[in-house]
């Protein structure tokens, strides 16, 4: 699988799961009370997001076996869960931010009550997905609602966001910017994968081995996210480029410097290729790994 081929296979992951997304999103708002809430959920979900979680849970899952459409209900979780921590991660309470996937937060565009309850609806949303997900055990569904629930929670993503809050004009350890970023951002990325590959029965040896390659692929998406803060521009992240040193945020580039930063997520890549070794049907995840420490935006 040459590497425009991921692209292709991206784009391929990121059409299934908006499809699956509008019918699992609340129809178009008629005249009512909730018009607000459901048009500003659609909103948060349905702009041009990457969909690398969905991928994951897509390629990790077709790896160990399980169908596409059995797959459909997680990574439309993952992606919900990831739509609300970013409406949350945007509040002027948190990272105070105005520009999101190219268009206004929605707190902006909308009001900050409701990107507030939009998080909280997206989040609910994802574990009734879950719950009621067609084709799969009880004891499957179950699985997939607790490893989610653990990563979202104060233990994963929510307590990372604590910790970079809390952290805001610091400078941290090189240990405990480690630590948060694994928890904020490597969590739901480990959980992607962790759930497809539940989704295909995989066995113990199989989950050894993609948590191990979801954990590395996981610190270094956040140790790019940190690069493209200071290295791309507004338009081409989609979001406004430079927050973190205005907000005096410790990253992997302002412990690290940049060059440093980026041989990081380098060895971090090569750390995930090395766990899928003896893998079959993982070269998408070998090239979603590469893309990860590459990608433009
Ligand atoms: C941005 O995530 C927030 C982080 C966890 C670093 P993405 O870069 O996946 O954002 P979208 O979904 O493509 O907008
Ligand atoms: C993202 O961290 C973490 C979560 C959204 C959970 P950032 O604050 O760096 O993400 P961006 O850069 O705003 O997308
Ligand atoms: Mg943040
Ligand atoms: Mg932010
Ligand atoms: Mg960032």
């Amino acid at each position: 699988m040459p590497a425009d081929t991921l692209l292709l296979a991206l784009k391929a992951a990121a059409s299934r799961v908006e499809a699956a997304l509008e019918r699992a999103l609340p129809a178009e708002p008629t005249p009512s009370p909730l018009a607000r809430l459901v048009e500003a959920m659609r909103y948060a979900v349905l702009g041009p997001g990457k969909r690398v979680r969905p991928f994951l849970v897509y390629a990790a899952g077709e790896l160990t076996g399980a169908d596409a459409a059995v797959l459909d209900a997680p990574a439309c979780a993952l992606e919900l869960i990831h739509a609300y921590s970013l409406v949350h991660d945007d509040l002027p309470a948190m990272d105070d931010d105005d520009l999101r996937r190219g268009r206004p937060t929605c707190h902006r565009a909308f009001d900050e009550a409701t990107a507030i309850l939009v998080g909280d609806a997206l989040q609910t949303r994802a574990f009734e997905l879950l719950a009621e997900a067609p084709g799969l055990p009880a004891e499957t569904r179950l699985a997939m609602i607790a490893t989610l629930a653990r990563a979202a929670g104060h233990r994963g993503m929510v307590g990372g966001q604590a910790i970079d809050l809390a952290a805001i004009g610091q400078q941290p350890e090189l240990a405990a910017l480690e630590r948060m970023h694994r928890m904020k951002t490597g969590a739901l990325i480990e959980a992607s994968v962790i759930l497809g590959a539940l989704a295909g029965q995989a066995n113990e040896a199989m989950l050894d081995a993609l948590g191990r390659y979801a954990r590395a692929i996981g610190l270094a998406f956040q140790v790019r996210d940190d690069i493209l803060d200071v290295t791309a521009d507004s338009q081409t992240l989609g979001k406004t480029q430079g927050k973190d040193a205005a907000r005096d945020k410790p990253t992997y580039v302002s412990l690290l410097g940049l060059d440093a930063a980026q041989a990081l997520a380098g060895e971090l890549r090569d750390e995930a290729l090395a766990a899928l070794d003896g893998l079959p049907r993982a070269e998408p995840l070998r090239l979603l790994a590469r893309y990860i420490v590459e990608r433009p935006a």
